[in-house]
């Protein structure tokens, strides 16, 4: 008897700790500035070929730079590290990291809608 009293006491648990568990919802914080890169058009571009291999903050961390460095940067990512961007998406990355990532007083594109 006193077996059985036990055991519906532990189905009782775990019955009330799954639905429990059922309405529990997570809040994350939101992500913070250099794990994620700013919006802007060609961002996901972007977001697609150059976080296989690190994260964004290596791009965020970087000097505001003017598009021939970040046409630089880009190149090298391709032809020392393989990164298998090709040369339409990459010249759409090079605008996009100055314009969202320039010499700071520059004019910068940054205004326009994202794709
Ligand atoms: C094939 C893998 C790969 C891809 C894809 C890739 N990178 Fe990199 N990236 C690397 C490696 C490797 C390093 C150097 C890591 C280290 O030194 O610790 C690096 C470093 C960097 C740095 C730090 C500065 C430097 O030159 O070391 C920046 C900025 C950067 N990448 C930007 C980009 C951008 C922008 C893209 C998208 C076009 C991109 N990466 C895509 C492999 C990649």
């Amino acid at each position: 008897m006193m077996k059985r009293g036990i055991i519906w006491l532990i189905a009782v648990g775990l019955a009330a700790s799954a639905l429990a568990a059922g309405k529990k919802s997570i809040m994350l914080p939101p992500d913070n500035a250099m794990a994620t890169l700013k919006d802007g058009p060609g961002v996901k571009v972007a977001r697609a070929n150059c976080v296989a291999c690190h994260s964004t903050d290596y791009i965020v961390r970087q000097p505001p730079s003017s598009l021939e460095q970040w046409t630089a940067e880009v190149n090298k990512m391709r032809k020392v590290f393989g990164a298998p961007v090709n040369d339409a998406d990459a010249k759409v990355i090079a605008a996009y990291l100055e314009s969202a990532y320039g010499e700071p007083g520059k004019v910068a594109p940054a205004k326009r809608p994202s794709k």
